[in-house]
């Protein structure tokens, strides 16, 4: 059975003969080489690409990577959609791509539930999904072809292995009080990140006085700090957030009530523990003031890319893909930490790693 995307190749196929013939006798009219009759031009391939919005400097490096990856030189069309962080915006994007019949779409989902219908139907339209970045939570997972993104459980791991670490090191025993600015709450990055630390405080005593979340922005990160602050003041010793963005709004608001933000927690410092490692993210990690940085990777044009030309060519996918990522910190004690039995290297940040980090 011919299904609809099968139609859409022939219709460009067609398209593409009739534009290269028509060219070709106009050419042969002005006496050109007779061989450009032959020559067919490769019809591009176009990508709806459905963003989350531009929330922080690691979204807008998101969509940088994805924006230089599929462009004409490539071969391909990107029809990109901001989602303004609205889930609905994401869905009627979809369906905008299902109709104008892309041949791709790409989702990276602002939270895991909602997608079953939109999904459906880009299937049924028979055009594949890859979604990035987060992760969906269908009934179905053939509804989309291949996911690339992170291990936001493990981020959350190697972070409070990190912070386990380093307080046992310095043999910090009074109480571990932890006000926690959460990311868009649903969301994949929030979601594993939340667990590991909910998990581990459990384990090893610590208290979450204050859990809120701020959307992954820096703005709300500093309003929410001083909502944090007004309420639990300098009882509060270590932060936890979510993203580089919210860990930047949590140090101003933290330095405003004159309260520092370092490592030297047994002297009266607060130790922020953050995610992303963006340029900004690692300059306040090279200064002292964000304790240990775990790496959420951006990059996503690359692999993006690398998979949907497989698909063009009839090659095999993987379902999952997973992003390498990094940690880093200025802690020289800790040069590894340990999630269930298997050791992650640490690595100690100079300012020579930030030449090319240019997000
Ligand atoms: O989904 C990845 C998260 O979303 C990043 O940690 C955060 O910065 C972004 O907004």
């Amino acid at each position: 059975m011919i299904q609809r995307n099968d139609y859409r190749t022939i219709i460009k196929r067609v398209i593409s003969s009739v534009l290269a013939l028509t060219v070709a006798f106009s050419l042969a009219g002005c006496g050109e080489e007779k061989e450009e009759v032959k020559k067919e031009a490769p019809a591009t391939v176009t990508v709806g690409f459905s963003q989350i919005g531009a929330e922080s400097d690691w979204r807008l490096a998101s969509t940088a990577s994805m924006q230089s990856a599929f462009n004409e030189s490539t071969g391909y069309k990107l029809m990109m959609d901001d989602g303004q962080q609205k889930q609905e915006n994401q869905l009627k994007a979809m369906r905008k791509f299902v109709d104008s019949g892309v041949d791709y779409i790409v989702l990276d989902p602002i939270t895991e539930t909602g997608w079953d219908a939109t999904l459906q139907e880009a299937s049924e339209a028979n055009i594949p999904v890859i979604i990035v970045d987060r992760r969906v939570d269908v009934e179905n997972d053939d509804v989309y072809v291949a996911w690339i993104g992170s291990d936001f459980r493990l981020e959350g791991d190697r972070a409070c292995a990190w912070l386990e670490a380093y307080l046992a090191s310095i043999e910090y025993e009074d109480e571990v009080n932890i006000a926690h600015i959460q990311g868009t709450v649903g969301s994949s990055a929030q979601i594993g990140r939340t667990e590991a630390l909910e998990e581990k405080a459990d384990a090893c005593g610590w208290n979450i006085i204050a859990q809120e979340d701020a959307d992954f922005v820096q703005a709300k990160g500093k309003e929410v700090m001083e909502r944090m602050l007004a309420e639990f003041g300098d009882t509060i010793n270590v932060v936890y957030c979510e993203n580089d963005s919210e860990a930047l709004g949590a140090i101003e608001a933290l330095k405003e009530r004159g309260m520092r933000p370092g490592k030297h927690i047994q002297n009266g410092e607060v130790l922020v523990v953050s995610f992303d490692a963006t340029r900004d993210g690692l300059l306040k990690t090279l200064s002292g003031e964000i304790t240990v940085d775990t790496e959420c990777n951006p990059n996503y044009g690359a692999p993006t890319i690398r998979l949907i030309n497989s698909l063009q060519n009839g090659l095999p996918v993987e379902h999952d893909n997973y992003m390498e990522e990094s940690q880093f910190s200025t802690v020289l004690t800790i040069t590894e930490v340990r999630v269930d039995g298997k050791p992650y290297k640490v690595t100690h940040l100079n300012r020579d790693m930030l030449a090319n980090r240019n997000y």
